[in-house]
């Protein structure tokens, strides 16, 4: 077990990963609720539902569990509006609590909840995806979609205590697994070269999930979102670091509806991509990259789409910027564990894109 303690200049709160967590509850809750509004989604609760309503019951409060469909499409005001009504027939008050029992959607739109009902109220999160443990869960960041785009409505608002039971992530289907694992391969890649070492060392206990690796994969991506977030609470400067493979990542995923790529998978190719420019720009030594593409492919990067166009992609790419300000920027990596925030290169990034679409990049890249 770990636990990584979040500064948040209003008193912080603890992350708590390791195995058959529920039970620290009633110690661990650093809130006393009478009521409980537990929301989890349709994959998840017939697993690990009973436990978290059992540990919460424990600590005293009645509990109110809401399971909502699985999937994005869930991440919306209207089932934030179903949410409300059934807090309020519940009888939650401003001293309750919502918790979050879930993925990276169930976390936002609960947090999302938390945040707004009654002015906001206190906030549980446990996360059993690898990404919402690694990301989501971290930040305090929680929001819905607009049909007009994702996560545009939305809020700060940080959770009181952050259970990551490691145990959760054995019914997570592989694939997502290794999207997440994609997030993980972000921060060793863009922050920490000595982290980006360790899950070298242990890629092979990392993807079997074994216990103590995965503590401390899970508490290291913790603690280095947190140290982000903290220094750079606004998203000025250092923050961006996180959207390494992001932007190459977002245009595959909106230019393929969605539906091709999980998140993780689009961010790896995106790295991938992120890590060629760079050493065609010139800024990033050859070996670096070779290191880099390695980590990469372990993470199995998927092939592109059929039929998919570069102008497509850079089309959503233009339309992105343009959205925030005109501000073509991307993370690129300068050496192992390290990323910087370049210009716009679009060019280079226009070439690279067109090889990997054009299935011109090979295997192992
Ligand atoms: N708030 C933030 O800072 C932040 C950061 C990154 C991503 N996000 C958001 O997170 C969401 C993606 O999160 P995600 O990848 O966790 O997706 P998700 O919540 O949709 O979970 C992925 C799938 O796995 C299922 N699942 C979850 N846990 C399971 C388990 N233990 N066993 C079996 N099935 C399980 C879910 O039902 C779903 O089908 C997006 O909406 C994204 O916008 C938010
Ligand atoms: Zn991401």
């Amino acid at each position: 077990m770990q636990t990584v303690r979040v500064d948040t200049g209003v008193g912080g709160y603890a992350i708590i990963i390791g195995r058959d967590i529920f039970r620290l509850l009633p110690e661990a809750l650093p809130v006393r609720p009478r009521r409980v509004l537990l929301v989890s989604d349709s994959n998840v609760y017939p697993h690990w539902g009973e436990g978290l309503v059992r540990a919460l019951a424990a600590a005293g409060p009645d509990v109110k569990p809401y399971v909502v469909n699985p999937g994005e499409q869930s991440k919306t005001l209207a089932v934030a509006e179903a949410l409300y009504t059934a807090a309020l027939q519940a009888g939650l008050d401003r001293g309750d609590l919502v918790a979050a029992l879930g993925g990276g959607v169930v976390g936002d739109l609960a947090g999302f909840v938390a945040a707004t009902y009654m002015r906001g109220v206190a906030f549980l999160q446990a996360p059993t995806t690898l990404l919402a443990q690694v990301d989501s869960a971290v930040g305090g960041k929680v929001a819905v979609n607009h049909p007009l785009g994702k996560n545009l409505i939305g809020a700060f608002h940080q959770p009181v205590l952050v259970l990551s039971d490691l145990g959760a992530l054995a019914t997570l289907p592989p694939r997502e697994y290794r999207a997440g694992a994609a997030e993980v391969v972000k921060y060793g890649a863009a922050l920490s070269e000595p982290f980006l070492a360790y899950l070298e060392q242990n890629w092979e206990g990392f993807m079997a999930a074994d216990d103590t690796v995965l503590a401390e994969v899970v508490a290291t991506c913790c603690r280095l979102k947190a140290g982000i977030v903290a220094r750079d609470e606004r998203e000025a400067g250092e923050r961006a670091l996180l959207n390494f493979g992001h932007t190459l990542g977002h245009a595959l995923e909106a230019a393929t509806g969605y539906a091709y790529y999980l998140h993780g998978e689009a961010v790896a190719v995106g790295m991938a991509l992120a890590t060629l420019i760079a050493r065609e720009a010139g800024v990033l030594p050859g070996d670096e990259a070779d290191r880099l593409l390695a980590v990469l492919g372990r993470l199995g990067l998927l092939p592109p789409p059929p039929g998919l166009d570069s102008g497509t992609v850079l089309a959503t790419l233009r339309y992105d910027k343009k959205r925030k300000g005109g501000r073509g920027v991307f993370i690129l990596p300068v050496r192992a564990g390290e990323a910087r925030i370049f210009d716009s290169l679009e060019e280079t990034a226009a070439r690279v894109l067109a090889q990997y679409l054009g299935g011109r990049l090979g295997k192992g890249w």
